[in-house]
């Protein structure tokens, strides 16, 4: 596998597969590494935490950061090319451009974290632009991520097929996620509500956690979608209400 950090060094032959991530690499990174390894020739996974995407008192600086070992996870799972660029090769001096995916991106995570994918649908169009995939690969788990990414290819016909990957969770059904490192024991026990409200449909199973919303969203699929606090960490998951992930 190549690690490379510019865009000029981003040669890729045949059709590429891109997998867009924030790193700190868990086995829901793995299953869309694998899964654009079984349909494309090349796989590029980027590396980059986005500032873009994070508001002013966000976990930005606290984000796991740990390339060595998500150089060889990704190595291990089939990647061809890391694309782990610095800051000014992604928004370079005097950048001003910004993606604003209007109605889709102003909901549910849009009302919490304003701005945020703003900054999402920017450097995916970005990545899309630098590496030129035939299809880009997410994950299930964040769903209206994947709403407003398919929004903006559509919007502004962007040569790029979006392929959806189911959630990937652990044995006691808690979703995937690089924030789960955050969770203290006694956090990640209590967190085990956030996915059986959502399994029985049930917000009131969620007692005892701070909830920023549970609600039903008109993505495709539709989905029943929550965000909830725990201590300092916030968790977002997802059920799938009729017809399959992709
Ligand atoms: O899902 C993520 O990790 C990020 O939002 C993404 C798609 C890599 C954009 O920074």
């Amino acid at each position: 596998m190549k690690i490379v950090r510019t865009a000029a060094e981003l040669r890729t032959e045949g059709s590429t597969g891109l997998v867009p991530t924030m790193g700190g690499f868990h086995e829901g990174h793995l299953s869309l590494f694998r899964s654009a390894r079984a349909e494309n020739r090349t796989v590029v996974a980027s590396l980059f935490v986005n500032p873009a995407q994070f508001a002013p008192g966000e976990d930005l600086d606290r984000y796991p950061r740990d390339e060595k070992r998500d150089a060889t996870l990704a190595e291990e799972a089939g990647v061809d090319v890391l694309f782990a660029p610095a800051a000014e090769e992604i928004y370079p001096d005097g950048f001003q451009t910004w993606v604003d995916v209007e109605e889709v991106g102003s909901i549910l995570e849009g009302e919490y974290r304003p701005g945020h994918f703003r900054g999402v649908a920017t450097v995916c169009l970005k990545l899309f632009n630098l590496v030129r995939p035939a299809r880009a690969y997410f994950g299930q788990k964040d769903a209206q991520q994947v709403a407003v990414i398919k929004r903006m290819v559509r919007d502004l016909a962007v040569p790029v097929e979006i392929r959806v990957c189911p959630t990937i969770r652990d044995e006691d059904g808690l979703a995937l996620s690089s924030r789960n490192a955050y969770l203290s024991p006694e956090e990640r026990e209590r967190a085990l509500a956030l996915p059986r409200a959502l399994a029985a449909r049930d917000p009131g199973a969620l007692d005892g956690l701070a909830v920023d919303y549970f609600e039903e969203a008109d993505f495709e699929p539709r989905v029943l979608a929550a965000a909830v606090r725990v201590g300092s960490t916030r968790l977002i998951d997802n059920v799938v209400l009729e017809g399959d992930t992709e």
